[in-house]
């Protein structure tokens, strides 16, 4: 019997890591490794202990392997942080045949001279995703290839990173024993768990809200538009609990989870929440009404912050299908209406979606960006991916404009 294959996922988070395999069945993709561990040596989305980040990977990916009873030697990989930017480039080159057809090789010709931006030397590409291609001046087309064309330009949407951040990433796995098959942005992957194809279709803004980062990705007519890392989460609210309440990180965790809302009835105001004695002291109690007061403030900042990022994208207007919240935070109740009001758009929390398995236990908002790089890369493995450049590239840039210029003429 032909060996299945496996696609394995790792999820970086701030506050834990995840792993998941799941194996291709006959084109279905069925879950069957979930290792899930709270993740020490990252920060805000960047890693700032390796040693640390390296046994938190160890502990979620052998979880997973012992569950599915497989090993695991490579893996897709997320990245975040601050120090991901984003722009949305423009490329035109002649195509190779004058009113021949357009072939792939044009396609990634003209990506390739999308990418060739003055980068400076500590970043580096990580996505250059076409958004349209203009065919002798007409757009919006997603697929040129085979149409007849003398001039083909591309929209494409370029995301860097620093170079030193996602070689942390890479060195990470590797000591961890796996090898990197593609780095993959989180809301990028979190939106191919959590979104819908006529969503994108549509216009939405998907918000993945973690422990460290709020990630922000716009997509709109099909295509990726706008992505942004807000260095915000949940751990914000948590810190805010456990000054305000004056209690330890770890207990502050733990009311926010068990008792947080973001709708509290009127009825409920009273009601009272115990705060275990530390180091030999009384038990005491405070207020529901007393942690809402602590808690709505932070989120409402969260999501104003948010809020103007979208306005700021000049696609506030084309969200025609809302936004959609997932990450840890989005599990907070009330957050989907109070988000609405805010943003004056609908809104709905996104679990990713059904696949075979193991089901059950990534049906949860923690699992969307985990689940997304397992269908990442079932979609991209049958596609070539885009050479990526580094930085330096004015050089690169130049010639190939020259390249270009010289096979349009010679
Ligand atoms: N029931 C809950 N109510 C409120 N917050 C919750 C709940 N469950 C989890 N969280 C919060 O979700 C956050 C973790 O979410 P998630 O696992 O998506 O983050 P991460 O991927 O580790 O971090 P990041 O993506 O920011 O690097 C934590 O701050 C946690 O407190
Ligand atoms: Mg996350």
């Amino acid at each position: 019997m032909p060996k299945k294959e496996r696609i394995v996922g790792v999820d970086l988070g701030t506050t834990k890591v995840a792993a998941i395999i799941a194996e291709v069945d006959s084109d279905d993709l069925k879950v069957v490794g979930v290792g899930s561990t709270a993740s020490h040596g990252l920060k805000r989305g960047v890693i700032n202990n390796l040693e640390k980040a390296v046994e938190s990977i160890q502990k979620a990916v052998n979880e997973a392997s012992r569950m599915s009873g497989f090993k695991v030697d490579a893996c897709y990989a997320g990245i975040s942080g601050s120090h991901i930017e984003s722009i949305n480039a423009h490329a035109m080159i002649a195509t190779s045949r004058a009113g021949g057809v357009i072939t792939k090789r044009d396609i990634e010709r003209v990506i390739e001279q999308a990418q060739a931006i003055a980068l400076p030397l500590d970043r580096e590409i990580i996505h250059a995703i076409p958004i349209e291609y203009i065919v002798d001046n007409e757009r919006g087309i997603k697929d040129p290839v085979g149409m007849s064309g003398v001039k083909l330009e591309a929209e494409v949407h370029i995301v860097t990173a620093a170079i030193a951040s996602a070689q942390n990433i890479y060195t990470a796995l590797e000591r961890a024993g796996l090898k990197v098959k593609d780095l993959v942005l989180q809301p990028l992957a979190s939106s191919y768990s959590v979104l819908q194809p006529d969503e994108i279709d549509l216009g939405v803004c998907l918000l993945d809200i973690g422990g460290g980062t709020t990630d922000l990705a716009i997509f709109y007519d099909g295509a990726i538009r706008h992505t942004e890392v807000i260095p915000l989460g949940g751990e914000y609210i948590t810190n805010d609990i456990a000054i305000g309440i004056r209690t330890p990180y770890k207990q502050a965790e733990t009311i926010k989870k068990k008792y947080s809302t973001l709708s509290l009835a009127p009825e409920e105001k009273k009601d009272e929440i115990k705060v275990a004695g530390i180091g030999g002291r009384e038990d005491r109690f405070i207020s529901k009404e007393n942690l809402y007061s602590i808690v709505s403030p932070r989120v409402e900042e969260i999501l104003m912050i948010t809020n103007k990022a979208v306005k700021k994208s000049g696609f506030a207007d084309v969200l025609a299908a809302g936004v959609v919240i997932t990450g840890g935070t989005a599990r907070l109740q009330g957050l989907a209406k109070l988000a609405e009001e805010i943003t004056n758009l609908p809104v709905k929390i996104g679990i990713p979606k059904r696949l075979g398995g193991l089901t059950d236990i990534i049906l949860d908002p923690i699992y969307a960006t985990g689940v997304g790089l397992v269908l990442y890369g079932h979609e991209k493995k049958n596609q070539t991916l885009i050479k990526k450049t580094k930085g330096g590239g004015v050089f690169d840039a130049l010639k190939k404009r020259f390249e270009d210029w010289f096979s349009k003429y010679f």
